[in-house]
């Protein structure tokens, strides 16, 4: 698979960057952005794209074998990307107990796209990238198997994530993205000459770490001006509260736009609430990168 290949996957880059009329940052002197990366490519949307690209020319045709759980979008998009190229996948699931059940929506596209899934147990899962368990997982897989880790993040999807960055600097001065692995964040903010505003999903306060981590493997050390709010996790992953839900409703109904609840509508709540309480000077253009469509909440991002 070359690169010509990949652009037959005709993506919309860079994706478009819109303004958003919004009193709540005008009244401020300020400018919210829309970067609608959910718009890059149907079934590789938002940081999927961003994230799987140079993995799969890595992978170069292989078998590309990934992880999961029941509801991941990254199982989805290297799915339907396995199918859209012409090379083989293979989905290891969390949970040994979905084996032998109907699949949920998101599985079942996934196997319509041809992807093999594998359903392991727990403890399997979480120790999926010690040696002797991704040895006995890939002794099962095609000899050649390219490894992608589970939610996409590894050193060359962060690097795929600066060309967001790039596509921003000089058009905003801060990036705001929500974070689940950090991937995107430690990407984004490699490219971007602004300040990059990271919005952990998930509790617990790891995010900076595994952020760190991901620019060293990426870049070799740290790179950008990137800082961290873990005040909007909203109870954590999957989680939301009332606040929350009138929040992104809200939102919705002034900007024509559907929101992903699990990460965007937390990264644009943020948005808010640290414009309100004047956290960015007068005059800053503030993009808010849309990482993912609102408009399959059925089949939940989870
Ligand atoms: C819509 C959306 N936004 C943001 C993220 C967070 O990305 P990362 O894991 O790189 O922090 C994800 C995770 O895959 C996602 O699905």
């Amino acid at each position: 698979m070359d690169t010509y290949e990949l652009a037959g996957l005709r993506p919309r880059l860079p994706s478009p960057l819109e303004p958003a009329a919004d009193e709540r940052f005008a009244r401020r002197g300020l400018t919210l952005l829309l970067k609608r990366d959910d718009l890059i490519h149907p079934d590789l949307p938002g940081n999927k794209w961003r994230k799987l690209v140079l993995n799969l020319r890595a992978a170069g045709g292989r078998p590309v074998l990934t992880f999961g759980g029941a509801y991941s979008n990254h199982l989805r998009a290297t799915a339907a990307a396995g199918r859209l190229l012409g090379f083989p996948t293979i989905g290891i699931v969390r949970g040994d107990e979905l084996a032998g059940r109907p699949l949920n929506p998101s599985l079942a596209r996934c196997a319509a796209d041809g992807m093999r899934l594998e359903f392991v147990d727990r403890s399997t899962y979480r120790a999926k990238h010690e040696p002797a368990v991704l040895a006995a997982l890939l002794g099962r897989a095609p000899e050649g198997t390219y490894v992608v880790p589970e939610g996409g993040s590894n050193a060359l999807a962060v690097e795929g994530c600066a060309e967001l960055g790039r596509e921003l600097s000089g058009r905003a001065d801060v990036a705001a993205v929500a974070c689940g692995t950090g991937g995107t964040l430690a990407g984004l903010a490699a490219g971007f000459g602004g300040r990059t505003l990271g919005v952990p999903v998930l509790r617990g306060g790891f995010l900076g770490a595994e952020a760190r981590a991901l620019q060293e493997a990426a870049f070799g050390g740290p790179r950008g001006d990137w800082w961290l709010d873990e005040r909007f996790h909203g109870g954590g992953y999957g989680r939301t509260t009332p606040a929350l839900d009138a929040f992104a409703q809200d939102f919705e109904a002034r900007h024509g736009l559907a929101i992903e609840r699990l990460y965007v509508a937390k990264m644009l709540f943020a948005l808010v609430s640290l414009a309100e309480e004047g956290a960015f000077p007068p005059g800053s253009r503030i993009a808010a990168v849309i990482t993912g469509s609102g408009e399959s909440q059925a089949v939940s991002s989870r």
